[in-house]
């Protein structure tokens, strides 16, 4: 054995004790994907290669990331990307790790295009962050030009990756700015997950979101609907009049971002669960009279 050199399964037991003490709940499975991402292998390649040795190098490499975990640094941040739609998504720390909750979102917005719009269906995406829910719709409807918006140029550089890796960024177009205030109307589809968690509760969430997703991505003022309110007047600006909002909502939310888009002009059509059964979706339309 080369100097230094460990056994992939000594390897995978030093990573799983780290994790198991800084409180990881399933030590052995994280510490196999970490180092199936270092390796550059699948985690079923590396079941059929226990006995074999890695070198110093790639068992510090692992150590480090194991180091990360156990201090609770999300998974995603660590390995880079995060499923979504059936999709792998670039995530960087200045962007929300996709919620499979905001797949509602998507699914919704989807059965809407599908059978009321027709061809040239514009979509803009209001706080895009990876990118994750304009990129999805646009794989999906191959004839849409998509429009993403965010305050974040660091966040945008990642959905433009995204969009780069999904094959959709000659339909994709990426704008710096608060909401949608430096755009024009107008458009079919506009989905939007702002910011609602609000600021008293940062004690209750995990250390995991607490400490390393982006606050701006997070923190909604005192009672988690800032966002809402500035972006309700936006909302019915932009929306054509065939058209239709898809809100993510925070848990009990639903009632006040109505409430609150209602008095810029919106109607809410409907209100969706996510896989929880937690109201997640509003969906809007422009008041008729
Ligand atoms: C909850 S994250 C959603 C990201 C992504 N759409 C998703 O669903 O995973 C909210 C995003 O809104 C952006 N944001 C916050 N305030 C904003 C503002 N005033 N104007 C534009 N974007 C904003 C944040 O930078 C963040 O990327």
């Amino acid at each position: 054995m080369i100097a230094g050199a460990i056994s992939v399964e000594d390897a995978l037991r030093q990573a799983s004790s780290l994790l198991a003490e800084g409180g990881i709940e399933k030590p052995r499975h994280e510490a196999r994907i970490l180092l199936a991402h270092i390796a550059g292998m699948t985690r079923e390649g590396l079941l059929v290669q226990h006995a074999q040795t890695l070198d110093r190098p790639l068992v510090d490499a692992l150590t480090a990331l194991a180091r990360r975990r156990a201090a609770h640094e999300p998974m995603a941040y660590l390995t880079g990307e995060r499923e979504f739609w059936g999709l792998s998504f670039e995530v960087t720390r200045a962007t929300l790790i996709p919620r499979p909750d905001s797949e509602t979102l998507v699914e919704a917005a989807l059965e809407f295009a599908r059978s009321r719009l027709e061809a040239n269906i514009r979509i803009l995406d209001l706080g895009v962050g990876s990118g994750c829910l304009l990129v999805s719709l646009l794989r999906e409807l191959p004839s849409a030009e998509g429009y993403g918006v965010d305050r974040s140029v660091a966040a945008l550089n990642v959905a433009q990756c995204n969009a780069e890796r999904h094959n959709v960024i000659s339909r994709a177009h990426f704008f710096a700015g608060s909401w949608g205030q430096a755009l024009s109307p107008a458009f079919d589809i506009i989905v939007a997950n702002p910011p609602y968690v609000a600021d008293g509760e940062r004690a209750e969430l995990m250390p995991e979101v607490a400490n390393y997703e982006p606050a701006e991505a997070l923190f909604a003022g005192a009672r988690g609907d800032d966002a809402y309110r500035a972006l309700a007047p936006d909302l019915s600006r932009l929306l054509s009049p065939v058209g239709r909002v898809f809100l993510e909502l925070g848990a009990g939310l639903g009632a006040q971002a109505a409430n609150l888009l209602s008095g810029a002009g919106l109607v809410e059509c409907e209100r969706r669960r996510d896989l929880a059964g937690i109201e997640r979706c509003g969906i809007f339309e422009l008041a008729t009279d």
